[in-house]
């Protein structure tokens, strides 16, 4: 038995540019996913998910997840299991071992589909349990390339390398097509509001690409965050928080504008501003989830309580820690 865990993460700039080679700024966070891998005697896999936001289930199948039979709605089964699924088939093929079957339990902090890459830091978590229970040991680097595979399947090409790269290897990094570095940034003072609602990524990176390809401006706007993300990336390392907010500010307006923004996360967005936090923005796919405002004191995560669009607020630390084994 394995269990291993790896961070979450949220975007100080560039998603959604980022899938069309644009730069993206992002830093993973101490909320993390922790998998525990155990091989079965058959070629099975039986998936028992916790606090995913979806109050806990288990379901056990063969090859195909259609053959699932759970007292759960489908969209959830899927959500629980699509990554999952195709992280163990990565790990089975690292391992040269087709016909492994494991017992996966998932336990996360890490809200579902609200921007901080919980499905990243699942399939980064779980290509690494797995592959070390048939006794493979994958680098992080090579389990964010095989967890990248995941997710550009599962969300039918949608994805960029960053959330899976910076889950893997902790800390904050920078992405750019298939250039991915760390970065040496230094801890910032990052408060997350939560909706308690969730974005359909592949959807949402779909619609942006629609408009895009409909409307020039939209396409310049992809490459106007682009630009952002450049500066956004110096300024972090200078340590000018007050400069990254007002940056941040502007990411998330442009954000807005490509239509992936919602009520509640530009009423999240206002109510960190109002409080006197240096800039927010939404962060990940957006249509609903999180926003990330920067505020070394307590005013924004009061003002986000007590605000009606806001589930819960919590302060994030940077995670310098990428995927481990607990
Ligand atoms: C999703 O967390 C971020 C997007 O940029 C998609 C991706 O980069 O994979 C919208």
């Amino acid at each position: 038995m394995v269990t291993a865990s790896a961070p979450g993460k949220l975007y100080l700039f560039g998603e959604h540019a980022v899938v069309y080679g644009e730069p993206a700024v992002a830093c993973a966070i101490d909320r993390r996913a922790t998998v525990t891998v155990e091989a079965r005697d058959d070629d099975h896999l039986r998936v028992h998910a916790e606090d995913l936001t979806l109050d806990g289930f288990a379901v056990e199948y063969g090859r195909d997840p259609g053959d699932a039979d759970v007292d759960v709605p489908e969209g959830l089964v899927e959500a629980a299991t699509g990554y999952v699924d195709a992280a163990v088939e990565q790990a089975r093929e690292a391992a040269d071992a087709p016909d492994a079957g494991f017992e996966v339990t998932i336990e996360s902090d890490i809200p579902l589909g609200a921007g901080l890459s919980s499905s990243a830091s699942v399939t980064v978590a779980s290509i690494f349990a797995a592959t070390r229970e048939l006794g493979t040991e994958l680098t992080p680097a090579e389990v964010a390339e095989r967890a990248f595979q995941v997710e550009y399947d599962v969300q039918d090409g949608n994805a960029s390398r960053t959330d899976t790269f910076c889950s893997a290897t902790g800390g904050a990094v920078r992405v750019e097509g298939e250039d991915r570095r760390s970065l040496d940034a230094p801890s910032l003072p990052f408060v997350v509001g939560f909706d308690g609602g969730a974005g359909d990524t592949g959807a949402l990176v779909e619609q942006v690409r629609d408009l895009g390809n409909e409307y020039g401006f939209a396409a310049d706007t992809v490459e106007v965050i682009g630009d952002l993300a450049r500066r956004g990336e110096d300024i972090l390392l200078d340590g000018d928080v007050a400069e990254l907010g007002r940056l941040m500010n502007f990411n998330h307006g442009l954000l807005s504008a490509l239509g992936v923004s919602s009520r509640s996360l530009d009423a999240m967005a206002w109510a960190a501003r109002d409080a006197g936090a240096h800039g927010a923005k939404l962060t990940g796919a957006g249509g609903g989830g999180c926003i990330v405002a920067l505020d070394p004191g307590e005013e924004t995560r009061t003002a986000l309580q007590y605000s009606p669009d806001c589930e819960e607020a919590f302060r994030a630390e940077l995670d310098t820690e990428g995927v481990r084994v607990e």
